[in-house]
Parts: structure tokens; sequence; C-alpha cells
């Protein structure tokens, strides 16, 4: 529903979508078994029809059930046989198909591939591009861009309770607990926005902890990083400077980031960048100025439960706080 009302982003959360190697692999395993299940299933209900068919139209000529002969006894031994056979077959087809598929998800190369830290909160993901000069690290929220064709490696963990890790048109899912570090490779090869969601039931709020993978060519990735890497631009207007006091005296200070400001707090998502994700709240809404005033003034009315304490201020305050916060591209 709410992937639905976001402009733009259609419904695209499902692993019969495949955009990689990782998910085609799942996907292919999958059809395996349905095709397989589905045939099986179908020829059961046409020997059911037949049978009963049959033993209709002679259930007036024989009222009792129907006499063996050494024959028929000789044909259902058969039958029974054959069939514990096909289904022992059709069986180990599956199995060895799993194992296939297990073993080449655990075969992605792990030797070049990309890597991207994602840390899981109730409820919401930090995202972060780790670089060797740490001042050019990229801290995000929610929103993981991806170069396209490249091996990943989602490194992921969790700061409080057990979160698991899915974007079923990529990958498989994978839980990710506190005080473990855990490795998913994947690879994207369609350019697009792929939602993805917490799948382990992680408190109230469960529902809403999506993400949003965003794959992109490479060079358009790289734009995105170093832009990102950037500290935050400066107010430059009287509104937007007023803005800015208004979020370094309240609360805001206390939980969240803006790099190139003295908030450089780690409770809530990094805003240094906020107005260029295309989300708030864990992709719960899209982020507009409306959306962004809602839940800045009463976040708890649309995600009871989580961290975002409601905030009091003036109406000409919120306003020059939004505008502020909507140059943070
Ligand atoms: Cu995090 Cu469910």
């Amino acid at each position: 529903m709410i992937i639905a009302a976001v402009p733009g982003f259609p419904g695209n959360q499902t692993s019969l979508n495949p955009v990689g190697p990782g998910a085609g692999r799942i996907e292919g395993e999958f059809a395996l078994i349905f095709w397989i299940t589905a045939i099986v299933y179908c020829l059961v209900l046409i020997a059911l029809i037949v049978y009963v068919a049959r033993r209709r139209h002679s259930m007036s000529d024989i009222p009792e059930p129907m006499p063996t002969t050494p024959q028929s006894d000789r044909w259902a031994k058969v039958a029974v046989s054959g069939a514990m056979v096909v289904t022992v077959l059709l069986l180990f087809t599956m199995m060895i198909g799993s194992f296939v598929t297990g073993h080449a998800l655990g075969n992605m190369n792990r030797q070049t591939a990309y890597t991207i830290d994602v840390y899981a909160h109730q409820w919401w993901w930090e995202v972060q591009y780790p670089n060797d000069e740490p001042y050019k690290t990229v801290v995000t929220a929610n929103e993981i861009h991806v170069p396209l064709g490249v091996q990943l490696r989602i490194h992921g963990t969790s700061r409080d309770v057990i979160h698991s890790f899915w974007a079923p048109n990529v990958q498989g899912k994978r839980d990710l607990m506190p005080g473990y570090d855990t490795d998913v490779m994947m690879q994207i090869d369609q350019p697009g926005r792929w939602r993805g969601q917490c799948a382990e039931y992680c408190g109230e709020q469960h529902a809403h902890m999506s993400f949003y993978m965003v794959a992109e060519p490479n060079h358009q990735f790289q734009q995105w990083l170093e832009q990102q890497a950037q500290s935050s631009i400066a107010p430059s207007t009287p509104q937007t400077v007023h803005g800015q006091q208004v979020f370094l005296s309240h609360a805001c200070v206390m939980c969240h980031t803006i790099r190139g400001t003295p908030a450089g707090s780690r409770v809530g998502p990094d805003l240094t960048h906020l107005a260029s994700r295309a989300t708030i709240a864990a992709g719960l809404l899209p982020n507009t100025i409306g959306n962004l005033g809602g839940w800045i003034l009463n976040a708890q009315a649309l995600k009871p439960g989580c961290s975002m304490p409601p905030n009091q201020m003036t109406g000409s305050d919120l306003q020059d706080l939004l505008a502020y916060l909507g140059t943070l591209k």
C-alpha cells in the first residue's frame, strides 16, 4: 500500500523478478520445486477424478467393493512401487537443486567485492561506505546506492535485536544479529530502485523497516558517493540560517548528525544529505515537506514506538527548519 503511494516506485519487491545472480539462482530453485509439485498435484487430481468417475459408473452394477484378482493385485503393487520410485527421484532432484543453489550462493566471489556496511536498528537501516580516508566515509540511511554489475558484500550487523536483511529481487534474506558480523554477497545487474525490508520480527514497527537498493551505472554511483562524502551545505538565506539554529537548539541535535555543524550524535539517521533521500522513516513516507513536518512534530502518530520524540515548536520555526532541511541535498 505504502509502496504504491510513493510516486515513481512501482511495487517491485518480488523474488519472482530477480535482478541479480543471487536472486536468479533462488528463483531457479523455486521454479524447479514449483513445477515439480504443480505437475504432481495435477496428476494426482486427474487420477482421483478418473477413479471417482469410474466408480460412479460401476456403482449401480457392483454395490460391494470390487473383488480383487491376482492380476489386479499385481498391477496395484506395480503402481505403488512406481509411484514410490518416482517420488524418491523427484525429492532427490529437488534436494540436489537445493544443494547446487546453496553452493553457488556460498561461492559468490568475496575477493573483489565492494563492501558496504549495514547496521540494523529498531527500526531503520544505517548504511556506511567505508573509505581508507575516514573523512570520506559516507553515512546514510535506508537507501543503499550500489554500482551496477559489481560484486557487493553487504557487511551487516545489528545495533539492538535480531533483524533480517532482505531485498527479494536481489538476494535471499540473511539475519543480522547483535554482536555478530554477517556477510551477504550480492550483485545487481538491472538499474532501478529495488525495495527490501526487515524479514525478522523485531518489535512494534517491524513492518515499517524497509529500505531501497538503488542500482545505478558506476559513474553515476561514484558521483553520488562523492557528493554524499561532502559536508552539509552551509545555510545561505536568513530563513535557512534560522532553520539551522532551530535544529541546533531543539532536541534534534541530541540524536542526529549533520556533518559540518556541531550536530554529531549517532542515535538516529545521519541527516547531512537528508534531502537527497526519497523517503523518510525507513521507507514509511515519501520525503516531502508535509510528511517531514508531520514527522518532526509527532513521529509517534506515524510510527508509534520509534525513538523519534514529539517536538514542540512554533509554526514559523518549523517552516524555517523545513526550509533548512530541504537544502541538505
Ligand atoms: Cu527489523 Cu524486523
